[in-house]
């Protein structure tokens, strides 16, 4: 069983990232296309998960690039290698390993592909150096990362939302990640031979009508079974978190402000 990674790794988890990918789709097109990704490229994509992304950076190189995807989840990366398989996928080389432990494969990469994956590994300097490893000079390392997960709030607020918020924060924590995996690389990034060439910050106020709204409701919801089976919460906090959600979901004039991400691109230099 895949239980070293504290958001879990099973079939509601695999869900949920499809929808956050679906969600987050035209901000991570948009970034790629300015960042220069195209047809012959090649993709190193750090973390996979169950290639949702993978599979459109594949689409986009077609088959004279080339996507590597790095992933240590064995029920991800059979997901990626259906989702590959049914979509006639052959640029796509996928590699079973732990990003901490392992040497990322070498390659001629033009890009590398890394979204909420600082936020999970405990030794994000050790990510970064192999990362800088495995780049050539004049590639580019693309970043989604938490900056600052505490912007996540509702307004009409919800305390109960706040709290469970602070619960999300303490178990990534204690499972030897850091919610805000952004924050290092300022300092990470030109301490392995990259310089930062764009950073910029993407926060939303959603209505409970928008499709970016689903992101983070979804995650309350498959994260509350998670707290549980941690013993950091009992059901009663759990039903009261849904039920917040529920009637934030039933006032028009509800408001959500997102956790912050920031997408860095750095250019390796040296
Ligand atoms: C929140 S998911 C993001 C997945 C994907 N990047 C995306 O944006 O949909 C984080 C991923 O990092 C992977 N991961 C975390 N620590 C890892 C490690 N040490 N080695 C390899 N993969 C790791 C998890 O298995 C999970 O698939």
């Amino acid at each position: 069983m895949d239980r070293d990674y504290v958001l879990g790794t099973h079939n509601e988890e695999l869900a949920r990232l499809g929808l956050q990918h679906r969600v987050w789709r035209p901000v991570v097109l948009d970034c790629w296309q300015k960042a220069g990704i195209t047809v012959g490229k090649r993709v190193l994509d750090v973390g996979a998960g169950p290639g949702n992304a993978t599979v459109d950076l594949a689409e986009i190189v077609g088959p004279t690039g080339e996507v590597v995807a790095l992933e240590r989840s064995q029920n991800f990366i059979r997901a990626m290698e259906q989702t590959c398989h049914a979509r006639s996928l052959a640029n796509v080389n996928i590699h079973q390993l732990d990003l901490m432990t392992d040497e990322l494969p070498s390659g001629d990469y033009d890009f590398s592909w890394c979204r909420w994956v600082m936020s999970f590994v405990n030794d994000p300097g050790l990510l970064i150096k192999k990362l800088s490893g495995a780049l050539r000079k004049g590639s580019l390392a693309i970043f989604h990362e938490y900056g600052h997960y505490e912007t996540w709030h509702f307004f009409p607020r919800l305390a109960n939302q706040e709290r469970f918020r602070e619960h999300v924060i303490a178990t990534w924590r204690e499972s030897g990640g850091e919610p805000d995996g952004a924050v290092a690389l300022a300092t990470l990034l030109p301490a392995n031979g990259f310089t930062i060439r764009s950073a910029r910050p993407h926060l939303f106020c959603v209505r409970p009508t928008e499709y970016m709204w689903q992101w983070p409701a979804t995650f309350i919801e498959t994260y509350l079974p998670r707290l549980i089976e941690m013993g950091r919460i009992d059901q009663q906090f759990a039903d009261k978190v849904r039920a917040d959600l529920a009637s934030a979901e039933k006032n028009p004039n509800a408001l959500m402000i997102t956790p912050l991400v920031l997408e860095i691109v750095a250019e390796k230099i040296s």
